[in-house]
């Protein structure tokens, strides 16, 4: 799909690899809406790329839908959807103050795999109403998965699974939206240069690099971004996942 002048909607896009997904789309004359929980962060870089910015908790019904309104009221209905809202706080199964608390795993399947999942639904239903494209098409969504989904470490046993999540939902979606011409895919990224990331202590971030095959470095969002614009771009594309890794296979821990 040609990206420019289309109505192209972004979660998370107030940081990391939402924000240049964000950033990359607005400079190939796409409209976006930038989707966050924090309102000014999605603020900031409406600003920058001329979008509109709404805060919103992917994870609500309520909020998602009023959000989606909002974005096609300015823009038109999307015919782009990238998820890339996401949380991932570590904790064991099992810690030092007993087992996890359910409302922890709760939280990031929440905001990880029901977030994608209702910003799809939400996105596809509108996309199904549009006017065709070349071949049919009508539509494109792309969510982030994580290496994760395949290799989740010890204490990511929530974030993995909702990760896994989003890998298993790509294929019945794509299969499911074919009828519409709306295309499903999901990007798996290995260690990428975020603020996720680069919180984390220089020791903690060498090592971390070390792991990586080749390149021998974090990925740069950037990257990521550069992966999302061929998606959309390149209409064979459809019902699978990417990983973005330089052959990076995560250890245990
Ligand atoms: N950085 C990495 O190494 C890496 C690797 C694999 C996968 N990922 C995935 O990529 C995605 C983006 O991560 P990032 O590194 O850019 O992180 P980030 O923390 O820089 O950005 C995530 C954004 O999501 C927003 N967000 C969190 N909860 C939300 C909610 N309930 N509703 C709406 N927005 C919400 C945050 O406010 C933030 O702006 C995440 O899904 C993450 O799991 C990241």
């Amino acid at each position: 799909m040609e990206i420019r002048g289309v109505a192209a909607v972004v979660t998370g896009g107030g940081s990391g690899l939402g924000w240049e997904t964000a950033r990359m789309l607005g400079g190939l004359g796409a409209k976006v809406a930038v989707l966050d929980l924090d309102g000014a962060k999605a603020g900031a870089v409406a600003k920058e790329i001329g979008g509109i910015a709404l805060a919103c908790d992917v994870g609500s019904e309520a909020q998602a839908e009023f959000a989606m309104q909002e974005a096609r009221a300015a823009h038109g209905p999307a015919r782009i959807l990238v998820n890339c809202a996401g949380l991932a706080p570590a904790r064991r199964i099992v810690g030092r103050e007993g087992p996890m608390p359910l409302a922890e795993f709760e939280a990031v399947i929440r905001v990880n795999l029901i977030g994608s999942f209702n910003l799809m639904r939400l996105a596809a239903a509108e996309m199904s109403g549009l006017d065709p494209l070349e071949d049919g098409e009508r539509g494109v969504i792309v969510s982030t998965a994580s290496a994760a989904a395949f290799e989740g470490q010890i204490g990511q046993a929530a974030y993995a699974a909702s990760k896994a999540g989003v890998v298993g939902l790509t294929l019945p979606a794509a299969r499911e939206l074919a009828r519409y011409g709306i295309r499903v895919l999901a990007v798996a990224p290995g260690l990428m240069a975020t603020p996720l990331l680069l919180g984390m202590p220089q020791e903690v971030q060498r090592s971390l690099e070390q792991s990586v095959p080749f390149p021998n470095r974090f990925g740069q969002p950037a990257e990521f971004a550069a992966l999302v614009r061929h998606m959309i771009e390149n209409r064979m594309l459809n019902g699978t996942v990417v990983r973005l890794d330089g052959a990076l296979r995560m250890a245990p821990r």
